[in-house]
Parts: C-alpha cells; sequence; structure tokens
C-alpha cells in the first residue's frame, strides 16, 4: 500500500527496489521515517518500530494510530483551494489540539508543492488532480490505522534508536536527509554523515541506507557495498531529470 503522507524524498517509487533487498530479520527499524513510504509498502515484520526527530511526523502516526475516525472527521470535508492553503500554513500549531494538527499537516503536505516540508508553496494542478481527494480521505485513513496498530513509535535522534534497538536479528532502513540539501526542519552536516558512517561500522544489525550519489558519499562509505538505482522526482519531472540513487549497505 502507499502511505498516506506526501513527503519531499519519500520513497514511494524506490521501496520496491528496497524491499526486494531485505535481509531476512526479527525486528525492523526506521530511523528516518518521515512518510515511511517502505514500511508501508512492504509486509509486517515481527517487530517494527519508526522513529523521526519531527514532530509533525510523530504526531500525525500517533493520531492515526488511535484516533483515526476523528482525524476522518476533521479531513473528509475540507476541499483543496489556496485560501485554505493560506489559512492552515499560517495557523498557530501550538493553540491546535493533536488531531487537528495531524489533519492539517497530511492537508498541508498534500497541496503543497512536491510534499515540501521546509518552505511549502501551494500546488495548482492543471492537468493532473491535486493529491488531496476528500473522498478517499476515510479509506487512506483507516487503512494507515491498520497498519501502524502495532507499530511502535519513537522520537529521538537516530543515534539513539540505533543504540536501543541493535541487535542480530535487527534490519535498519535509513533514509536521512540528502547530502547538502536542507529539504526539511532536521537535516544533515557533512559531519553527521561522517558520523554516522562510523556508527554504522559497529552495529550487530543489518543495514540499508539509500542517499543522493555524490562523490563524497561514495568515498566516504567505500568500505560497504554501494549499488546505484535511478529514479524521476515529481519536483523535477517537468524537465525529465532522473536522479542516481545510492543503496548501501552491510551484507
Ligand atoms: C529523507 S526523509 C525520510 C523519507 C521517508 N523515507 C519517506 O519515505 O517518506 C528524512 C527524515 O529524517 C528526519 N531526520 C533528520 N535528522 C534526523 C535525526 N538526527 N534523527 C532522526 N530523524 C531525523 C527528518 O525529519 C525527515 O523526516
Amino acid at each position: 500500500m502507499i502511505g498516506p503522507i506526501s513527503y519531499i524524498g519519500g520513497k514511494n517509487r524506490l521501496a520496491a527496489e528496497i524491499i526486494s533487498r531485505i535481509p531476512e530479520h526479527v525486528t525492523y527499524v526506521e530511523p528516518f521515517a518521515g512518510g515511511a513510504q517502505v514500511l508501508f509498502h512492504k509486509e509486517p515484520s515481527k517487530v517494527e518500530i519508526l522513529n523521526d526527530l519531527s514532530h509533525e511526523i510523530v504526531n500525525f502516526f500517533r493520531i492515526c494510530q488511535s484516533h483515526h475516525d476523528e482525524l476522518i472527521r476533521y479531513l473528509k470535508y475540507m476541499i483543496v483551494g489556496r485560501n485554505w492553503f493560506d489559512q492552515l500554513y499560517k495557523a498557530d500549531p501550538s493553540i491546535l489540539t493533536d488531531i487537528q494538527k495531524a489533519a492539517r499537516f497530511l492537508y498541508l503536505q498534500k497541496t503543497a508543492y512536491a510534499g515540501l516540508v521546509a518552505r511549502k508553496n501551494f500546488a495548482l494542478h492543471v492537468i493532473q488532480n491535486p493529491h488531496f481527494n476528500a473522498d478517499r480521505i476515510p479509506h487512506l485513513i483507516e487503512k494507515a490505522h491498520e497498519r501502524l496498530k502495532r507499530v511502535q513509535i519513537e522520537s529521538l535522534p537516530y543515534e539513539q534508536v540505533i543504540s536501543k534497538t541493535d541487535r542480530a536479528t535487527t534490519f535498519f532502513y535509513l533514509d536521512p536527509p540528502y547530502w547538502e540539501k536542507k529539504l526539511y526542519h532536521f537535516n544533515f552536516t557533512k559531519d553527521d554523515f561522517v558520523a554516522m558512517e562510523k556508527r554504522l561500522r559497529a552495529i550487530k544489525g543489518k543495514f540499508l541506507l539509500s542517499i543522493n550519489d555524490v562523490p563524497e558519499i561514495r568515498s566516504l562509505f567505500r568500505n560497504f557495498k554501494i549499488e546505484t538505482v535511478q529514479l524521476s522526482y515529481t519536483a523535477q519531472k517537468k524537465v525529465g531529470v532522473r536522479f542516481k540513487e545510492l543503496l548501501i549497505s552491510n551484507y
């Protein structure tokens, strides 16, 4: 299934490639969950953990788990329009309930250009229908609720989640922010990548990391297995640009 959130850097179109490479495991961990497209596309593992530093992500998944009927009620009468987008974008989240925050988050992600996170613009659709379709909301949220029922949700710096869950039987799917791109509220510096490579050399479990194909990453992760896959991003479709992405693993 496709996850409910549109999210820049989401792995919707790469999910099948990633899933085909997932080794046998007991515990599945996504330390950089975002919209968690790989988890939503794959079959459930015995134990599953999603983690993200973003409060909006974590709150959205928790509301899907425990208040999905209320979330549907909020979303099913919403319509796509610049005025609604602007009003919700400007709204102060601190005065909203958690259910309202989750509804706002999903609405803005689905109506913003390319699922942008850090700086959003309203996306006017001319040839295709908008991604937000109120008629599909009940089905979308109910399916997310079913899928997330037994998934544990954490909100820690990624290295803490790795430390807490690292076992020989753990599989980590790591999808950190891209090299030299500031798309999220939490991004990665060069030093963060250096620290991550060092951390991954010491783990007991298996990992697969997806990241943009740049020489610095190839050099830094040269001691692991590196494969190249190609995909096109929604934001770049108009100019027909295809990007190479690296899949780096320790198995
Ligand atoms: C590339 S996105 C993940 C996209 C996701 N795989 C999907 O399919 O939608 C990276 C995510 O990592 C989160 N993040 C950034 N730095 C982090 C950190 N130090 N610890 C945990 N999460 C972090 C961001 O909030 C963002 O949601």
